[in-house]
This record gives structure tokens, C-alpha cells and sequence, in this order.
């Protein structure tokens, strides 16, 4: 993102009035929540989403979790059935994420939740966390804030090994709690449990009155990680084209005449942002077959050809 260094903000009202400011202006800030420390941008805009995705180097599109201040605030972005009202009245504000469905009113970037119809959300339990939800006072998609395979920082420390001069700040609230993220619990039908995490499946298990699926039971839908693979276009997908051949669609990159271009400067991360929103826009325009351009294999290109490569592969 920036080849400065990152600013180091105290957990005090000016400092969390600053992280709330770089939020709105689609910049990256780090905070501490009480599972582990997060890389927050503005859950509704593609190109600060797309930059987390640079600053982690993730070679794929995962799915990222959507903070919250509030039940009511999350309200907004999907649908809660009575196992999720129960789970969320439980443990909310706290180390659970749900994983519920989408509201077709959401306005959430469609990177957030890699074009899925679904959505994780979670209210966190510390106060900085909390502090800087309400002074932004909107949602903030946030994965752990360490670089692509690293582990996850719980120390403003680790953040900064990891990330500095990738992102603009991080908020500094000391070594968070809980040290593990958060339990995710998919409740679109049955609740299942898609990661273990902070708190213990028992103990949702007790407030439900229910055992969850696991994710190795073969009635749980999908399992965090590759869940990327269960959007696809309709049409079929040709990868390295140069043009497109008959009866086929294009999707550009860089300066081709192209029906829709993900980036016509050739921008990997106005690509990236562009991505999911270009492919529901293909099955909107029911394009049968599609041609896509080259895309470099580099920075953001790796996560932009992985989830092309999975859109290409055979069907079963
Ligand atoms: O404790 C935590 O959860 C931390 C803090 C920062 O809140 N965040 C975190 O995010 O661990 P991340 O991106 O490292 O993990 C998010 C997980 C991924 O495994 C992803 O696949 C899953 O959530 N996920 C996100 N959206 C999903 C969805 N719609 N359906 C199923 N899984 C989803
Ligand atoms: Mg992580």
C-alpha cells in the first residue's frame, strides 16, 4: 500500500478518531480485537478490500469476516434465524463469528465475501475494537493482520513485523486475550461449526440444546478456505486469451476491446476489486462462454488467476 512506515496510534480518542478517518478514506488499519490483531478496510469498498488482499500477499480469495458494533448493526447485512439469535445474544460481543445469509440490500464489496451469498460476521468484545466501530460507524472487513501464511499477531509487535509499509496504522491495545480467532458457525440451515476458535463448540452446543454438524460431516455445506470454489460463472471459462473466439465473451485486462474489462489501465488492484463484480455481471448478461485476458501472475494477479483457475476447471 505505502512505502512509508505505518503510524502507530494510541488507543485514545484521538487515536481511534484517526483510525476511524483512514477507514473512511479507504485506507488499512490494524486493530486489536480480542481474539487476535485484524487488518480493517471499509467492508463496502472494493478497492480498500482489494488492498488487503495486497498488503497479506494472499494468493487467494478467502472470504473475510465483517465487524460489527452491534446485532442491530448486523442486522443490516444478513438474515438471523432463531439458532442465530440465540448464538449471537449469547456471545456478543465475543470470539464468535456467524456465517449467515446475505441481504440482497447488503451493499457489502462483493470481495468481502469472494461473490458469495453468504456472510461472516462478528460483534468483537474489546473495547478498541468496539471504540473504533462506533467512530467509523460502519462495517469493517477484517482478516488476521498478518502476511499470507504467517501466523496471527496478537501483539502490535507481530503487526508491525509482518506488515509495515504495507499498511497505514495500527492501533495499539496490547496483547490481545483470547490469542486464537474466532469459533465460526455457519447457520444457513443447520448449525455447523466451520472453525474451530476461541470459544468452545460445547459451549454453543449447550446454548443451542443441539449438537452442530462438524465440518467433517458430509451434510456441512462448506468449509472455510474452500469455500472460494462455490462461485463460479455460469459460462464456461477460457483462461490466456487473446481475443475472443466465436460465440465467446470477453473479460478484459488492459487495454483490449473487451465487453468488460476488469482494469483497461492494466491496475491489479482495480482488477481485484472489479473481479466478482464482473463475474455476476457475466451470468447477468447469461454469457454462455468466456474468453479471459492474461493477467500477470504477480502481486494481486496470483489471487486473481487462482480464483480464475477455479472458475475454469472442469464442473461436477
Ligand atoms: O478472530 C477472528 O476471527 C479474526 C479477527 C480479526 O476477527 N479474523 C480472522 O479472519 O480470523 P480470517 O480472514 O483470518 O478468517 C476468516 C475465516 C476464513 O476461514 C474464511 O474462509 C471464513 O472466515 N469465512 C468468511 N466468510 C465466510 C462465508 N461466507 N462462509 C464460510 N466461511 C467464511
Ligand atoms: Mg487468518
Amino acid at each position: 500500500m505505502s512505502e512509508d512506515h505505518l503510524l502507530r496510534l494510541e488507543p485514545d480518542t484521538d487515536g481511534i478518531a484517526a483510525a476511524a478517518a483512514i477507514l473512511a478514506s479507504g485506507g488499512l488499519v490494524s486493530f486489536p480485537t480480542e481474539t487476535v490483531y485484524g487488518l480493517g478496510a471499509d467492508a463496502r469498498d472494493d478497492t480498500a478490500v482489494a488492498g488487503i488482499y495486497a498488503a497479506k500477499g494472499r494468493p487467494s480469495f478467502n472470504p473475510l469476516i465483517v465487524h460489527l458494533p452491534s446485532l442491530e448493526a448486523a442486522e443490516k447485512y444478513c438474515e438471523f434465524d432463531p439458532s442465530a439469535l440465540q448464538l449471537a445474544g449469547a456471545f456478543w460481543p465475543g470470539a464468535l463469528t456467524l456465517v449467515l445469509p446475505l441481504r440482497a440490500d447488503a451493499g457489502l464489496s462483493k470481495l468481502v465475501t469472494a461473490g458469495l451469498d453468504t456472510v461472516a460476521v462478528r460483534v468483537p468484545d474489546h473495547p478498541v475494537a468496539r471504540e473504533l466501530l462506533a467512530a467509523f460507524g460502519g462495517p469493517v472487513a477484517a482478516p488476521s493482520a498478518n502476511l499470507s501464511g504467517r501466523v496471527s499477531p496478537t501483539t502490535v509487535a507481530h503487526v508491525i513485523a509482518g506488515l509495515d509499509g504495507k499498511i497505514n496504522a495500527v492501533v495499539d491495545g496490547g496483547a490481545c486475550q483470547v490469542g486464537v480467532e474466532s469459533t465460526i458457525v455457519s447457520c444457513v440451515g443447520q448449525p455447523a461449526l466451520l472453525r474451530a476458535g476461541g470459544i468452545p463448540a460445547e459451549a454453543l452446543e449447550a446454548c443451542l440444546g443441539q449438537p452442530l454438524l462438524l465440518p467433517t460431516d458430509p451434510s456441512t455445506p462448506t468449509a472455510p478456505g474452500q469455500l472460494v470454489s462455490h462461485y463460479a460463472p455460469q459460462g464456461k471459462v477460457r483462461l490466456n486469451a487473446t481475443k475472443a473466439g466465436a460465440g465467446e465473451v470477453l473479460l478484459g485486462f488492459g487495454p483490449v476491446d473487451a465487453a468488460l474489462n476488469l482494469s483497461p489501465s492494466g491496475d491489479l488492484v482495480e482488477a481485484a476489486a472489479r473481479l466478482f463484480a464482473c463475474l455476476h455481471q457475466l451470468d447477468a448478461m447469461n454469457a454462455r462462454a468466456i474468453a479471459v485476458s492474461p493477467i500477470p501472475d504477480h502481486g494481486l494477479g496470483r489471487a486473481i488467476n487462482d480464483r480464475l483457475r477455479r472458475a475454469a476447471a472442469p464442473r461436477t
